[in-house]
């Protein structure tokens, strides 16, 4: 038998402990041994639940329990989260988490300590929720060089923009009932503003090449600023808005944002809807690679955590080895990238257009006193010294090759 303990008992640990005890029959027999929860660690009580029979408020009587193997963190945020998982790999115990900003922030850090004490430190869960994508990074593209990662990382804002979309509902509305379904943040402006999507697509790009990308190095731009009006031209464009992680291998090294983009009918992140995340993953040998499902909620997220808690289970004194350095990997400046713009300006003035931007291909929306366009492909900084010579520009939208 081997002794499990949960840290957080909210959407994602009740997940954890549903699964444990309803598919046990089959994770026993995956883990090749009986999983039995010891503890659950919460601030909460859990009347009348089986939770409260082996709930505790210390961390202590957890890390202290050398019958204690395995410990799933799900409690969120950086501290206490922090201070408990690392303690936790020091008294010899393995760990499973989802807490992306955990990852993103201290990730190389608490893997190093994992393998010190011949334990593992797992996350599938932190990016993609039930996708497995941090695996078969990890274990299965190791003959190729990546050469790009771009994903749907964020089900929260996807569920929005589909729902403002697809049946017109205002952005407030949508976003409370993401809350509701239990997929955003504790502070959900995490979702709106692209900081999770931040530090997932950092967490995979030091997977990716190994070394350790700071997210407060990735250029992040969230989905507050998209309107109705937008979707209406992207509509007249045939293309979809969808908020996108990016990490592309230049000449000169790595470009890595999150941005709301305009993705064509033929991409393959197009029809990601709802809360469904896609992660496209480009090799240099294999090609490209799509990996799409469920990426937030209690029951896909916890299924995620409870396969890592069976690998821990099959390598209790084992490393399984995750190539990532604490070693910082620095990242190209994203004001150099090229692209082409999607701008909306008011008035209908073309001559003013093209003075700034040269030539450029209008989208008429049928939107009364404004100009929609797109521009050739330039980079960040020149579309800024262009735009400064534009007045009226309402929104900018980057669109996907
Ligand atoms: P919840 O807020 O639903 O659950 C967190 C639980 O941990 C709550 O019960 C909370 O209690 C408890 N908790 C917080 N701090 C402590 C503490 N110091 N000691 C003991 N218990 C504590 O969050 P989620 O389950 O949604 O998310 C958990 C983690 O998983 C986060 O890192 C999140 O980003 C990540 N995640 C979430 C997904 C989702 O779909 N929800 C998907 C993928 C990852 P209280 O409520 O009293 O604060
Ligand atoms: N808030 C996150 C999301 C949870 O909406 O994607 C999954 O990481």
């Amino acid at each position: 038998m081997v002794n499990i303990a949960i840290l957080g008992c909210g959407t994602v640990g009740s997940g954890v402990f549903e699964i444990i005890n309803t598919n046990q029959e089959i994770v026993n027999f995956k883990a090749g041994k009986e999983l039995k929860i010891k503890y659950v660690l919460d601030l909460r009580d859990f009347p009348g639940s089986p939770i409260q029979d082996v709930l505790v408020r210390d961390i202590n009587t957890i890390v202290e329990d050398p019958e204690v193997e395995v410990v799933v963190e799900a409690m969120g945020g950086v501290e206490p989260a922090y201070t408990y998982v690392k303690s936790a790999l020091l008294a010899g115990k393995s760990v499973c988490t989802s807490n992306k900003e955990l990852v993103a922030k201290h990730g190389a850090e608490l893997l190093r300590i994992a393998a010190e004490h011949n334990r593992n430190f797992l996350f599938e869960a932190s990016v993609g929720g039930g996708i497995p994508i941090i695996r078969p990074l990890n274990q299965h593209l190791t003959a190729d060089k990546i050469c790009e990662i771009t994903g749907i990382l964020n089900g929260t804002t996807n569920y929005i923009l589909t729902k403002m979309y697809k049946e017109g509902l205002d952005f407030n509305t949508v976003l409370k009932e993401a809350q509701d379904l239990g997929y955003a943040e504790k502070d959900p402006t995490a979702d709106i503003e692209g900081f999770d999507a931040c530090r997932k697509i950092a967490i995979l790009a030091s997977l990716a090449n190994g070394k350790s990308v700071d997210f407060e190095d990735v250029y992040t731009e969230g989905i507050t600023k998209i309107t109705d009006i937008d979707f209406k031209y992207a509509d007249k464009m045939g293309r979809s808005i969808k908020l996108l992680g990016k990490c592309k291998l230049e000449d000169d090294g790595i470009v890595v944002s999150v941005s709301p983009r305009l993705l064509a009918p033929e991409h393959p992140l197009f029809h990601v809807s709802g809360v469904v995340n896609g992660v496209l993953v480009r090799g240099n040998v294999v090609g490209d690679l799509v990996f799409i499902g469920s990426g937030a909620g209690k029951l896909p997220t916890a299924s995620a955590i409870v396969s890592d808690v069976v690998d821990a289970v099959r390598h209790l004194n084992v490393t399984t080895t995750i190539q990532w350095e604490e070693e910082k990997l620095e990242v190209l400046d994203f004001s150099k990238s090229k692209k082409q713009f999607f701008v909306r300006v008011l008035g209908q003035d073309k001559n003013k257009v093209e003075s700034a931007f040269g030539n450029v291909t209008y989208v008429d929306a049928g939107i009364q006193n404004e100009l929609g366009f797109i521009t050739e492909s330039m980079s960040e900084n020149s579309y800024e010294e262009k735009a400064a010579k534009l007045d009226g520009i309402i929104t900018r939208i980057r669109v996907e090759a």
